[in-house]
This record gives C-alpha cells, sequence and structure tokens, in this order.
C-alpha cells in the first residue's frame, strides 16, 4: 500500500486491498462527515429529518454538486440507495407489452440482469443477450454485438458504462446514439463512473442513466444516483412509493419529490457526498482528474506485472480500461471449482498472501479470472504481491 496515501483509509495496513471495485472504501474525512450528519439527526430527529424543514434543502445542495460533476442539471438527478436501485426503479417502470424486448449484455451485472429478466417475465416480453467478446480487440466490437442483439420489437437496452466482470469501459456514446436512431430506449448502468470517468450525461443522451457514489467515488455506502431525461420523468416512479404519491411538494417535479422519501431513512450517505468529492478534489495536485489519471496508469503497471509474472496477454485494449482490469489466469489456476462457493483462491490469497482481490468466474464457464483495482492508496509492491502469490498458488495446485 502507499503508505502516504493509505492513512486516509482506515484498510487494514496488512493486506494488499484490490478489490475498491466491489464496494468502495471511503476516507477517514467522508465517514467524519457523515457521522457529523448522524449525530446532527440524533440531536434534533424532527428538524432533521422532516424533508420541509431541512432535508430537502440540504438533498438539493448535494444534487447541484452533483449535477456539476455528472455534467446535468440538478433537477433531472434523484437520489438512490444503489445502481440496483436505479436500475429496478427504472425498468419495474416501463411500460413492457408481451413480445417487446428488452436488450442486455453478457457483460451485465447478474443482479441488474436479473432485474430485466423479472420485468419481461411478469409482461411476457423478452431478454436478449448482446453477446461481446472478451477477449476483445476494439470498442466497436461491442457496439456493434449490441446492434446485433436489437431487432424492431426491442423496446430498451441495458448497458453499462463499465462492465463488473470484466472492467471494460463501454464506448457509451455510439452506443445510446445508435439506439436512439432505431427508437430504442436506453438504461446506462454506470455503477463505476463517477470518479472512475469523466462523465458527461447531458452529452451522452441516455434516457437513463444510473450509479453509485459509494464505489470510484469513494462516498459512504448507499449512495447512489438516477438520472432521467426530463420528458420521461413523469414515467419514472421508485421501487417504494411513499407521501409523495399524492401529497404534491412545493417547488419539486413529483420524480425528485418521489425519490427524496421513500419512507423513513438514513440521509447521511448522500450528504458526505460532497466531502468525498473535496477528498478526490485535495488529495493530488491536480484534482480529480489526476485521481483518475493516476488510477488508470498505476491499473495498467500492475497489469503489466502479472501479464509478465503469469504468462498471459491482456484481453483488451489499453482505451477500455479505466481503473479495473480482469486478466486471465494461467491454465494451471484456471479451473472453476463448484459454483455457488466463495472461491477457494480467491481465499488463498486473502488468509496466504494477505491480498483481497475477486476471483471471477466470467465469461467462458469452467475457467477463473482475477479483476484488479487501483485506487491511490494502492501502489507497485500490491501487484506485485498479488503476482507471488498467484504463482505460489498455482505451483501448489500442480504438487
Ligand atoms: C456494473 C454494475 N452494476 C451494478 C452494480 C451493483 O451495485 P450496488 O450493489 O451498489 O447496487 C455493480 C456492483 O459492482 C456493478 O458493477
Amino acid at each position: 500500500m502507499n503508505q502516504t496515501l493509505a492513512r486516509h483509509w482506515s484498510l487494514n495496513p496488512e493486506v494488499a486491498f484490490l478489490n475498491h471495485g466491489s464496494f468502495g472504501a471511503a476516507p477517514h474525512v467522508v465517514l467524519e462527515a457523515q457521522r457529523r450528519e448522524r449525530d446532527a439527526q440524533e440531536r434534533d430527529p424532527i428538524h432533521y429529518l422532516a424533508p420541509e424543514r431541512s432535508l430537502y434543502g440540504k438533498l438539493d445542495a448535494v444534487r447541484t454538486r452533483l449535477g456539476g460533476l455528472l455534467g446535468c442539471p440538478a433537477e433531472d438527478l434523484a437520489f438512490v440507495r444503489n445502481a440496483t436501485d436505479g436500475v429496478n426503479a427504472v425498468l419495474r417502470s416501463f411500460k413492457l407489452e408481451a413480445g417487446d424486448r428488452i436488450v442486455i449484455t453478457s457483460h451485465g451485472y447478474n443482479a441488474c440482469s436479473n432485474a430485466a429478466r423479472y420485468v419481461a417475465e411478469r409482461a411476457g416480453a423478452e431478454v436478449s443477450v448482446a453477446e461481446i467478446p472478451f477477449p476483445i480487440e476494439d470498442p466497436a466490437e461491442a457496439a456493434a454485438a449490441i446492434a446485433a442483439a436489437c431487432c424492431e420489437r426491442t423496446r430498451l437496452l441495458l448497458v453499462d458504462h463499465v462492465t463488473s466482470p470484466t472492467g471494460l469501459i463501454l464506448p457509451v456514446d455510439d452506443i445510446v446514439r445508435a439506439a436512439r436512431a432505431r427508437g430504442i430506449r436506453t438504461l446506462v448502468d454506470a455503477a463505476h463512473g463517477p470518479g472512475m470517468l469523466p462523465m458527461n450525461l447531458e452529452q451522452v443522451g441516455a434516457d437513463y442513466t444510473t450509479g453509485n457514489l459509494h464505489k470510484w467515488l469513494c462516498g459512504p455506502k448507499v449512495s447512489g444516483f438516477l438520472h432521467v431525461r426530463p420528458e420521461l420523468q413523469g414515467s419514472v416512479r421508485p421501487c417504494v412509493i411513499s407521501h409523495a404519491a399524492n401529497t404534491p411538494a412545493p417547488g419539486r417535479s413529483r420524480f425528485i419529490a418521489e425519490f427524496d422519501w421513500t419512507g423513513t431513512f438514513d440521509p447521511s450517505p448522500l450528504l458526505a457526498v460532497p466531502s468525498a468529492i473535496d477528498f478526490l478534489e485535495g488529495v493530488l495536485p491536480g484534482g480529480l482528474p489526476a485521481v483518475r489519471a493516476h488510477n488508470r496508469a498505476l491499473v495498467l503497471e500492475g497489469q503489466g506485472i502479472l501479464c509478465e509474472a503469469l504468462g498471459v496477454q491482456p484481453p483488451a485494449p489499453d482505451s477500455m480500461r479505466g481503473s479495473l482490469v480482469t486478466l486471465p489466469l494461467p491454465a494451471s489456476t484456471a479451473d472453476a471449482p463448484p459454483s455457488g462457493r466463495v472461491d477457494p483462491l480467491q481465499l488463498a490469497l486473502f488468509e496466504r498472501h494477505r491480498v483481497e482481490v475477486p476471483i471471477v468466474h466470467w465469461p467462458v464457464k469452467g475457467r477463473r479470472w482475477v479483476r484488479i483495482s487501483a485506487q491511490v492508496y494502492n501502489d507497485r509492491a500490491d501487484y506485485e504481491r498479488l503476482a507471488a502469490g498467484l504463482v505460489a498458488e498455482g505451483e501448489a495446485s500442480r504438487t
């Protein structure tokens, strides 16, 4: 770990933490901001949580800050618990008829693909899976695979900005433009977007975009957003229907009012998000753009270290990489254990080598892959430790 920068986090210093991609990790300063919000909440619970008395104003301040980061007007942004919540809200609000189709991709996040299958089944609609190749040589291959999976019955495309199992940045601008030209609505799952990629939601022009603030933006857990184009906001409802369904909130659209209150909740993760943005703007000279560039350079350095130690090739061009890289494991360690169990290789890496990294069983059944992350608390030694651990486990599996 980079000792100078890792001191901003509570992460176990004995473990090389190479899995920022799963749940993120919030720095001390962000958790302190969250704690201050919680304390204020418990001091004056009614004044703090009654929406019109103080909560709406606080949420709106965060919304404005976030709009600046995501490149969209604040009033087009709702808050959700997480990307799964955002995807579900859109899918469950979407009017599907029997025979309609939703297109998802073979690199989609399982929970969100499940939500698409659920709403399709309920409506007698169908789900088609665009098979994006992996290894992949060019982002255009992904756009072509998605275009090929769409047909005249396709109503909605669910596509990741950065794919979860494979860490690929997909060309969402091109994908959204092509779908729009065919009259297909687009739902972009940008769970990994904020903090990893420069984002401009207006420019991409997707109908719906959801994402997490607790991953690469380093916000507290349970902080997400949902952006909906203004003309569609009237038809998107949260997964939980509450007061705002029949109680107008002065000065607020029903879209914002419904998502702002889905029953008693703890707003402290959302209210600490500005402190996460401040943190990332200040942690390296050059601010957030410098953090993104640093993490990308570091994960590509990690890729180089692992490829050399394991004798494998990068499965995707560097242009499709942000701060996540998935690599094949050599044949000796690639045999997958039965599904449904925690991967013994992942456990061995944690217990014997003190490395936390996800071992991914995708996309070829019977093969394992390793997915590395880079955040500013990491350094070269973390990838070297992982490489040594993988080599040792590979040798152990041969004896
Ligand atoms: C592409 C993608 N979508 C959705 C999610 C779900 O995130 P959450 O569990 O915070 O909803 C993830 C989590 O890793 C993801 O990678």
